[in-house]
Formats: structure tokens, C-alpha cells, sequence
């Protein structure tokens, strides 16, 4: 985990999504924090403290008058040992517990007694999600700065389907890796174009290329952990946005051009990640071009370059820009910066990166090079962020 967080209470309440806990328990433990688990009796219907002790190597705490810690007051005594408390699952009960501040077990005392932030995953059936009731204490929460995580949508144990259910373990781990990140961009809006262009040549085929759009939806998601506004412009990709992204899905390099110049005048920041088709076909087929022609000619015309047209403008946002290099990398890359008018460029390997989950990258910028070392996109991209925060404060703030 790519936090300061070493210390973390899992607390584990009554529902069915207990035994994913466990899950999540190993999870955490093998990243290297120290995990201690705090069960309600109602947690114990459904998973055995000595299931969570034997993964934890520590013992489990449910009782409020346990008297095996320093000074006799567990909820004390733990709440103070940690940098974050985890409950998950967090049933309806322990919400209604939460917005209420009462405290009558161990979890919910050391939940009003802590002094670290408090992240609570819900789990329950989606009748009990959607009442009234639970509405209500889900707002009192987050007036709270209790960060709920979920739930998400899905089939239920009860065998309804619908949303109740609780962020699986991995997601649970990504969202705390998110809320731990810097808000170094809090306030701030911005562009970012990712995925490939794609230029119909008639109904069904086309020119795009083999960009997968990975890291342009990771650098949003980076820029949202950040704390910023982001609008993702997105050519055709198989992904999954996040959530909280303002997406603006196009197909060809005109389309994905008219979606910029659309919002550049509102945007702080824009980072072109796309790997748009430096042509298009003119005068594209309406119908399915049939196999008569012995010699079928296209005739190509060259697109716009959107992110050329940005820096151009009189007031151009803080501008970054991508370079695929499959040769002279670092050469080519300066060149395009130069040529594009970018205070950054980050530089790759085209064969390398292409569909590739982890990447080296180097930053070009008026101070030089910076190498971000190889790691997956989404660990590059947060590095990308931190840089250009900097320069961006740098030159703004
Ligand atoms: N870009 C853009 N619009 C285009 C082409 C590229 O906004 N029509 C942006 C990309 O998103 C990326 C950078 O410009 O940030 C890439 O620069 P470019 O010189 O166009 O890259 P290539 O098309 O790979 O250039 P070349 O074929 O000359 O290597």
C-alpha cells in the first residue's frame, strides 16, 4: 500500500460479507501493515475471531471490557495504536451506531474514541441500503468525514440483485490507496484525452491504432485521487471509467478535437493521452464496401493535431503531452515538445507500452529529464500527477 498507513483496525460487523473480510485481512497483511481485528458479536455468526487471529498473528478484540490491553481500556488503547479503522463489512446497524455516535460495543466505541480517519465499506440487503433510514445516516456520515467505500451493485446472498453489496476486498484496498493520496490538485479542472481515434472507411471498418487507453484512464483516476474536477475524453476502449469522471465518449480525431475545444476555456490542466490517427479517410462509405475492386485506393487527408490547437490558444491551459517513440525516444519526444509548445512531455517506449500494464516513463521539462522507474500505469500515473502539480503550482501559485 502506497501510504503512510501502517497501523489499521479492521473492524468486522455482523453480515454475511464477513467472510470476505478475511479475504481483505490477507490482503493487508501481506502489503505490510500491521492489522489488528475488532469483531462485534454479531461477526462472530458468520466468521471466528480465530480465523482473523491466525492470519493476523495478533488476537481479535470484541469485548469493551477486555482487559488485556496497556491500561485496561481497549477502545482506548487500540484507537491510539492506529493510523486508520477499516469496517468491513459495516452493516446497517453500525451505520445507524456510526450517525448516531453511540457507543455500546468495542467497534463503536473505538470508532468515536479514534483520532485517525475512518473508512467503513457497507454491506446489506439493497431494501435496507435504499430506506429512508439508512439514507439518512449514509449523509449524517459523510457531514462526519466518514468515508464510505461502496457498496456496489450486484447479486445478493438474499438473492436479490441490486446495490447493498460490499466492495470486493481488492477494491476495498484501491479505494484506501486512493484516499490516502495527495490532494494536489484539489480544485482544480482537468482535460485529458485518452484511447485510440478510430476513421471509418465505410459502416463497419476503420483506421485506429493499438492504443488500449490504460494509461490515459489511469492518469484520471490519479487526477481524481488528487482531489481534481476531470473530464475524460475518450476514443473507443473496452474500459471501465471511474466513477467520478466526466466522460465524454467520441469516435474519430475531428469528433475528439470538437469535444476539447469545447472545454479548454474552463480547464486548468489538459493532458493529451490519446493516440489519435494522424489521418482520416476521406469521404468514408456509408454502406459496407463490397470486395469488386481489384486495387482499392484510400485517400487520406491529415487531422487536426488537437493538442496543438490547444497550445495555440491565447490563454492555453497548463498543457502536457504524450510521445510514443519506438526510436531516438528522448530526442523525438524534446522535439515534439519543443515543436508543440509543452512545458512537459512524457516520453515512452511505443513497443514497450502498448497494452502493457507496466511502463518506465521520462518526463522532458525545461529542467531536464526525470525517470519514473517501471511500474504499472496507475503507480506511473500518480507519479505523473505529483510532477505536474509541482509545475503547475510552480508557475500559477
Ligand atoms: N496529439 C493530438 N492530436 C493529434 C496527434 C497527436 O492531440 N492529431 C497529441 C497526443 O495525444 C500526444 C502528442 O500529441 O500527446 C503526440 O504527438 P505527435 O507528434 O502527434 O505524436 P505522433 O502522432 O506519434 O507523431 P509521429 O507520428 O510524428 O511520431
Amino acid at each position: 500500500m502506497e501510504t503512510t498507513v501502517k497501523r489499521i483496525i479492521l473492524g468486522i460487523t455482523g453480515g454475511i460479507a464477513a467472510y470476505k473480510a478475511v479475504e481483505l485481512a490477507r490482503l493487508l497483511v501481506k502489503r505490510g501493515l500491521d492489522v489488528q481485528g475488532v469483531m462485534t458479536a454479531a461477526a462472530g455468526h458468520f466468521v471466528g475471531a480465530a480465523t482473523f487471529q491466525a492470519i493476523t498473528g495478533q488476537p481479535v478484540y470484541s469485548d469493551l471490557w477486555d482487559a488485556r490491553t496497556a491500561n485496561g481500556m481497549a477502545h482506548i488503547d487500540l484507537s491510539r495504536a492506529a493510523d486508520l479503522v477499516l469496517v468491513a463489512p459495516a452493516s446497517a446497524d453500525f451505520l445507524a451506531k456510526l450517525a448516531q455516535g453511540r457507543a455500546d460495543d468495542l467497534l463503536s466505541t473505538l470508532c468515536l474514541a479514534r483520532d485517525c480517519p475512518l473508512l467503513v465499506a457497507p454491506a446489506m440487503n439493497r431494501q435496507m441500503w435504499e430506506n429512508p433510514a439508512t439514507r439518512r445516516n449514509v449523509k449524517q456520515l459523510a457531514d462526519d468525514c466518514i468515508v464510505l467505500l461502496g457498496p456496489t451493485s450486484g447479486a445478493q446472498a438474499c438473492g436479490e440483485t441490486g446495490y447493498g453489496r460490499m466492495l470486493e476486498p481488492e477494491a476495498i484496498i484501491e479505494a484506501i490507496d486512493a484516499f490516502f493520496q495527495p490532494k494536489t490538485l484539489k480544485g482544480l479542472k482537468l482535460l485529458i484525452t485518452a484511447g485510440p481515434s478510430y476513421e471509418a472507411i465505410d459502416a463497419v471498418r476503420g483506421i485506429t491504432n493499438r492504443s488500449s487507453g490504460k494509461m490515459g484512464y489511469a492518469v484520471a483516476r490519479a487526477a481524481l485521487e488528487a482531489g481534481a474536477q476531470v473530464t475524460l475524453i475518450s476514443g473507443p476502449t473496452g474500459l471501465t471509467p471511474p466513477a467520478a469522471a466526466q466522460l465524454v465518449n467520441v469516435t474519430s480525431a475531428q469528433q475528439m478535437l470538437a469535444a476539447v475545444e469545447a472545454r479548454t476555456d474552463e480547464a486548468d490542466i489538459f493532458i493529451a493521452v490519446a493516440a489519435v490517427a494522424d489521418y482520416y479517410v476521406l469521404n468514408p462509405s456509408e454502406n459496407k464496401i463490397k470486395k469488386d475492386a481489384h486495387i482499392l485506393t484510400l485517400e487520406l487527408a491529415p487531422n487536426p493535431d488537437i493538442l496543438a490547437n490547444v497550445t495555440r490558444m491565447d490563454k492555453p491551459p497548463f498543457c502536457v503531452g504524450f510521445a510514443a517513440e519506438s526510436e531516438n525516444m528522448e530526442e523525438y519526444a524534446e522535439l515534439k515538445r519543443k515543436r508543440k509548445h509543452l512545458p512537459l512531455i512524457v516520453a515512452n517506449d511505443a513497443n514497450a507500452a502498448i497494452g502493457s500494464d507496466e511502463v518506465e516513463l521520462i518526463l522532458l521539462d525545461d529542467d531536464g529529464r526525470h525517470v519514473l522507474e517501471r511500474a504499472n500505469k496507475l503507480t506511473q500515473a500518480r507519479r505523473l500527477i505529483g510532477h505536474i502539480a509541482k509545475l503547475y503550482n510552480a508557475r500559477y501559485q
